[in-house]
């Protein structure tokens, strides 16, 4: 691996380019630098590898820049980790209870056991505590990657904490980062139904203009390789926007011209691109497609393969034509269509007509249908250029 180069091929790990989300991080920013900000709680959401975890870790980091307290756990013992990281230590109740034993000891004995259990007031009276004893423009960051996975109780737990903090008019921001549904799905908990009025601030690909910006970014600082206009437009139409793909692309380009050549800088070329878009692809399949595709129930990924299959002159997709080759009334595919668009992998385009929010669903499915392999593709970017 040339060392120069600050793509990145791994899924997860540091990152030394980072790509767009301007108007995120204003939001963010902003939301941080308002005491009165009505978005002091809010979701980040969006499919997998589209740049969650990336954004929050930015958004910690723009926290911790202004002097917040910024605390950053995962889903899994979030409470209890957000009470180490506030009192630095465990907050915990220690209650001894004598009870007949589980399974391992005979019926009828009598143990003695230890319970661990978790007080639920004690983190919403830490973090008011904290809070107050902080200086009057930073406040306390938290935010909770993969929500989707965290147990009820936990969330119930750390959204009426920051809820009642909030309340009180403290200085408490909450960031929630999830696959799509997520906001849904905490605010269904019982505790948690006000974070129904959160803001979702979801995410997916990058616009056009910000994917060339991007990468014409990424490039200022790797003076050692002078890529050229067009391939930064191919690199930039076959990766869609999509985060990951970018830098795939961007790596194996990177990775190919210093092979190639012992020019400085180093030229990359459309050719470039174009020859590394398979590597690039197969990357994208493995992280992003395929966990999010091979899990689909079939309904959902009939309906995707027949979009890959009826685009028209333009490329548009027509859900009665979608309708039609799935041989059924559009009537009856239309809840498919919204549970599409409910997971963020298609939205509508315009009245009857929906296209694809993940590049390269098509290629996916080719491996395994030949009518897919036969069509002739119609990307979206085409209607762009
Ligand atoms: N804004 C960005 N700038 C540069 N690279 C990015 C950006 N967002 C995502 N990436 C790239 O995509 C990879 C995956 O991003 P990230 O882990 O943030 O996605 P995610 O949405 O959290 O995915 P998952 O749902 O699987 O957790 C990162 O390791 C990085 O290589
Ligand atoms: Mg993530």
């Amino acid at each position: 691996m040339s060392l120069s180069n600050l793509f990145t091929s791994s899924y997860e790990g540091p990152l030394r380019v980072f790509f767009g989300r301007q108007n995120e991080l204003a939001f963010a920013r902003d939301a941080l630098e308002n005491r009165y900000s009505p978005y002091r709680a809010f979701f980040i959401t969006g499919n997998r590898g589209c740049g969650k975890t990336t954004l929050l870790e930015r958004i910690s980091h723009m926290g911790a820049d202004l002097g917040w307290l910024t605390i950053d756990v995962h889903s899994t013992h979030a409470s209890q980790a957000i009470l180490d990281a506030l009192a630095g230590g465990t907050e915990r109740t220690v209650a001894k209870s004598a009870a007949p034993s589980a399974a391992g000891l005979t019926l009828g004995s009598i143990s003695s056991s230890t319970t661990i259990t978790y007080n639920t007031t004690s983190l919403a009276r830490l973090l008011q505590e904290r809070a107050k004893s902080l200086q009057q423009n930073t406040g306390i960051l938290i935010t909770v990657d993969e929500v989707q996975k965290i147990p009820e109780e936990d969330a119930e737990n750390i959204c009426a904490s920051a809820q009642l903090a909030l309340r009180k008019g403290l200085n408490i921001m909450l960031v929630l980062a999830g696959l799509p549904g997520s906001k849904e799905k905490v605010a269904s908990y019982p505790g948690c139904t006000f974070m129904q009025r959160a803001f979702d601030m979801q995410i997916g690909a990058l616009e056009v203009d910000e994917t060339i910006q991007a990468y014409e970014d990424a490039f200022r600082k790797m003076p050692q390789w002078q890529i050229e206009d067009d391939a930064i437009w191919e690199a930039g139409r076959f990766s869609q926007g999509y985060p990951y793909l970018m830098q795939l692309i961007g790596y194996y380009a990177v990775e190919r011209a210093s092979d190639m050549t012992q020019l400085t800088p180093a030229p990359i070329t459309l050719d470039d691109i174009r020859d590394v878009e398979p590597i690039a692809l197969d990357g994208f399949k493995e992280n992003v497609l395929s966990p999010i595709l091979s899990t689909l129930p079939e309904s959902l990924s009939d309906y995707l393969k027949a979009m890959c299959l009826v685009g028209d002159e333009q490329g548009r997709i027509a859900t009665s034509a979608v309708a039609k080759h799935l041989g059924k009334a559009q009537s009856q595919v239309s809840s498919y269509r919204k549970r599409l668009i409910d997971r963020r992998l298609i939205e509508p385009d315009g009245r009857g007509y929906v296209l694809f929010l993940l590049p390269h669903i098509r290629e996916y499915y080719e491996g395994s249908d030949r009518a897919l392999r036969e069509w002739d593709p119609k990307q979206q970017w085409n209607r762009y250029s």
